[in-house]
């Protein structure tokens, strides 16, 4: 018997099923309604529903260090492996099966080797920033992600409950858990270090002094900034537990000078006045556009005239269609950090600094696999 599922297989691939015509003028007049617009295939559908495992293998490569080993050693057979990661056959074979038919890794004459997509990660530098993301994505991510479908139901984000804590939200919930707060910080911070290079390429701060960066975070973004424009002096805003992590990594970078640590409630605490530039660097993803845009008007009641409010982080596009990246960090906040956050769209986030009072206003798109964007808005 030819299963319906088989016969979208096969209509899809252009074989007629000549047995059933009206389930052909169906897929037919569903094709020119959907226009060209419909690209998904059985294979994108069978990889969605086995998302998971495939997340979870490309974990396990990262975890157990598969792609270390063969981007040191390429060309290595699958009991070579084994031995070396210290993995018994079965699970080595388990495991290199995953990689393989996931095309992270190459299986050629019985010897493997990463993808070049993988290789390039180490070629390039960035191996460490991946995989920090990669575990980010499956330490906090992927428990609180259970409660994704609850999180939609109840309006708000029920995930957090998978973090045991008295705070609010997840931010104020990490210092309750030190590793986990490294897990995020590892994260938040080779994230920044991977996208920053296109915020200090897009955007002059040669003629700002005084900067504020709104929920620095480990002060990753505000040290970048000030080894770039030594005019700058930088206070950065964060909550009084993460304010350690930023002091320690200024310290280390001895700008104790330039960057002043600030433990403050943004919500609540005054900001600095008479300011340059308010910084606003992955954090108007973290909440309502309400509260996005209380945060804007008290940068811009704030800010000297002719200063500006820097946004920089993902952006979803204004068709609300993509990127898929935007759209899948999306549910992660959703479930998660905070309620009423997602990857707001590039006029969702210019309806929130007109409504804090600005006129003026510049969107720069930034062409990188991790889809950013930055829009200055000026006083
Ligand atoms: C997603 S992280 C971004 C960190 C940094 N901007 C970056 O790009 O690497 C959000 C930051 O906002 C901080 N934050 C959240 N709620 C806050 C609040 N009410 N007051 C101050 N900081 C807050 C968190 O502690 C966290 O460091």
């Amino acid at each position: 018997m030819v299963t319906n599922f088989e016969k979208l297989s096969a209509s899809q691939d252009g074989i007629v099923d000549s047995q059933n015509h009206n389930h052909q003028s169906d897929l037919k007049m569903l094709r020119l309604l959907n226009n060209n617009k419909d690209s998904l295939r059985m294979d994108d559908l069978v990889l969605l529903l086995y998302g998971h495992s495939a997340f979870q293998s490309l974990y396990a490569g990262c975890e157990l260090g598969v792609f270390e080993l063969l981007s040191r050693q390429p060309e290595l057979s699958q009991a070579e492996i084994g031995q070396q990661l210290q993995l018994e056959a079965y699970p080595i074979k388990a495991l290199l099966l995953g990689l393989t038919a996931l095309k992270l890794i190459l299986k050629v004459d019985n010897k493997y080797r990463n993808s070049l997509v993988i290789q390039m990660l180490f070629l390039e530098g960035i191996w460490q920033e991946f995989y920090d993301t990669v575990l980010f994505e499956a330490r906090i991510v992927y428990p609180g992600s259970m409660d994704f479908v609850e999180s939609l139901r109840q309006n708000r984000n029920v995930g957090l409950r998978q973090f045991p804590g008295k705070g609010p939200d997840l931010y104020h919930r990490l210092s309750e858990n030190p590793p986990l707060e490294t897990v995020f910080y590892n994260f938040m911070g080779s994230w920044s270090k991977l996208v920053n290079p296109l915020l200090l390429k897009n955007v002059d701060f040669s003629h700002f002094r005084d900067v504020v960066d709104v929920g620095g975070g480990d002060a990753t973004n505000s040290i970048s900034l000030a080894k770039a424009f030594p005019n700058l002096k930088i206070t950065l805003m964060d909550i009084p537990a993460s304010c350690q992590i930023a002091q320690k990594n200024i310290d280390e970078h001895q700008l104790t000078d330039r960057i002043n640590v600030f433990g403050a409630n943004i919500f609540v605490d005054e900001f600095p006045q008479e300011q340059d530039c308010f910084l606003f660097i992955h954090v108007l993803v973290i909440w309502s556009l309400d509260k996005n845009t209380s945060l804007l008007r008290r940068a811009y009641e704030a800010l000297k005239p002719g200063g500006s409010v820097v946004i920089f982080n993902m952006m979803t596009s204004d068709e609300e269609d993509g990127p898929v990246m935007s759209a899948l960090d999306s549910s992660y906040f959703v479930s998660i950090p905070h309620e009423g956050g997602m990857i707001y769209t590039w006029s969702d986030h210019e309806n929130c600094l007109r409504e804090a009072g600005f006129t003026e206003m510049k969107r720069i798109y930034c062409d990188y696999w991790a889809p950013s964007g930055i829009i200055v808005a000026t006083k």
